[in-house]
């Protein structure tokens, strides 16, 4: 049988124990997976290659997954690479209808382009990248949310006091 390959699309700024979540769920399902780091859209706090680096260094005990920069439209990244599904994590209501539209554009680009949700564990739910950049500037303990190596970039670029 072909090999499944799955992309995992997002903006990681910085990735969180959430995203690792539907990662790992995702390597259950697909035969490899490939975390595709968007390049541009979002005003970010850490730059692309340091998004890059924070996800190769979270997902570096991960076989099967490789993680790579997506400077352009992620239908023409799927069709490039070949994949059979894009994944997504849903957290709530709002998610779905975000990612409903994104869905929808995402057909209208590319009717082949297929998208699988995994809803993201109760535990993980209230998680984002936005609160962990938050928590972090106002002296809070985000260990529990992110891996190590975030955690240290996130005291790095924002410092471990409140401000
Ligand atoms: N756990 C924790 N947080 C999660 C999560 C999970 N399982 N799933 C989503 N999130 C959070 C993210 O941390 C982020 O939080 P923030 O906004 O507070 O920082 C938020 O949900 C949105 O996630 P993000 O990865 O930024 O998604 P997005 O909705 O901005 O879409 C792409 C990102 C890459 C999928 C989309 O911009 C894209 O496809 N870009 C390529 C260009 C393109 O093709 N555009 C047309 C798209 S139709």
């Amino acid at each position: 049988m072909a090999d499944r390959l799955a992309l995992y699309a997002g903006t990681f700024d910085p990735v969180t124990h959430g995203h690792l979540d539907i990662l790992r769920r995702a390597l259950a399902l697909f035969d490899r997976v490939t975390v595709a780091v968007a390049a541009g859209g979002k005003q970010t706090l850490f730059t692309l290659d340091e998004r890059l680096a924070l996800v190769r260094a979270c997902t570096a005990d991960l076989e099967r997954c490789v993680v790579m920069p997506l400077p352009g439209l992620l239908v023409d990244e799927v069709r490039r690479s070949g994949a059979v599904a894009v994944v997504r994590g849903i957290r709530s209501l709002g998610d779905y209808h975000h990612e409903w539209s994104m869905e929808a554009m995402n057909r209208a680009l590319s009717p082949e382009c297929e998208t699988v949700f995994l809803l993201a564990r109760q535990e993980l739910a209230m998680l984002s990248s936005s609160l962990v950049r938050e928590v972090a500037r106002l002296g809070g303990d985000v260990a529990p949310f992110v891996p190590a190596a975030v955690a240290g970039a996130l005291r790095g670029r924002l410092g471990g006091g409140r401000t």
